[in-house]
């Protein structure tokens, strides 16, 4: 595992952006904007995590190390992609505001008690997150956004494939059954819809809307035109598989249970 990340901030040419492509899209703002926050607060995450692996050594390192300051990269990178494209958004403040809701969530009783358990429950949001920047990505014409997403897809499956193989250890140790993994795959892909979102999406309506109430039907009539948006461009099929995999079924249960997790992974979309 190597400590310094494929890609920089330098290396994304911010002096080639199209800021015309996007500025007027309120829908792509929220969704930058959004995901900016999420992923800067990673080392809130991280540090429970890390406490809950404190005796593998293996897994806090790559927690430690490998994780962590590639997403905090990725908050870093989509910060700077607002501040050149909507350089009227004050980050900083809204930010604030957003870390004081955000973080009473991020608790180290929030984690799963069975480490197999949480590991599968993150490769649930690494998915998800791999969904979202393959949507972002073909959402817009945006160069520099393009390629932003692309570098940004290709950790999220990074982690991803971290957080499976270190789950199928703890799940032999532990000895975790299907329903159980079924039972924290459906619990984090409601956490997503429910929580993270939510409060994400608050924190950029306001700015766009100040002075306006927010509650669950604003946020389901924003969350439905940046559906619309980039809905179509959501890779389902890859979705699928990644929930499906931890299950490690038999072709046959694999296709009776399909046509479930697609409504889950549509769900979380
Ligand atoms: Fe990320
Ligand atoms: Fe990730």
């Amino acid at each position: 595992m190597s400590n310094k990340p494929h890609w920089t901030l330098d290396s994304i040419p911010w002096n080639e952006l199209r800021r015309e492509r996007v500025a007027h899209s309120e829908e792509l703002f929220y969704m930058v904007a959004g995901a900016s926050f999420i992923e800067t607060t990673s080392d809130l995450y991280t540090r429970n995590l890390v406490r809950h692996f404190a005796d593998n050594a293996e897994v806090s390192e790559w927690l430690e190390q490998g994780w962590e300051p590639e997403e905090l990269q990725h908050g870093r990178a989509l910060r700077e992609y607002v501040r050149h494209a909507w350089p009227e958004f004050d980050w900083e403040a809204q930010y604030a505001n957003f870390l004081a809701d955000y973080s009473a969530l991020c608790k180290p009783e929030m984690l799963l008690p069975e480490r197999s358990l949480e590991l599968v429950s993150r490769c649930v949001v690494e998915m998800g997150t791999a969904s979202y920047y393959t949507a972002l990505h073909h959402a817009s014409s945006e160069p520099v956004l393009a390629q932003l997403t692309k570098h940004i897809f290709e950790d999220e499956v990074g982690h991803y494939k971290y957080f499976y193989k270190y789950f199928r250890q703890y799940r032999d140790i532990e000895n975790t059954s299907r329903t159980q993994v079924l039972g924290a795959l459906w619990h984090r892909l409601k956490v997503i819809e429910d929580e993270d979102s939510y409060i994400a999406i608050k924190h950029v309506h306001s700015t766009r809307h100040p002075g306006q109430p927010y509650d669950k039907a604003v946020y389901k009539e924003s969350m439905g035109r940046i559906r619309k948006l980039a809905g179509k461009h959501i890779p389902h099929r890859m979705s699928v598989n990644m929930l499906l995999k931890p299950l490690d079924m038999a072709p046959l249960a694999r296709r009776v249970l399909q046509p479930m997790m697609e409504g889950m992974a549509r769900l979380v979309a």
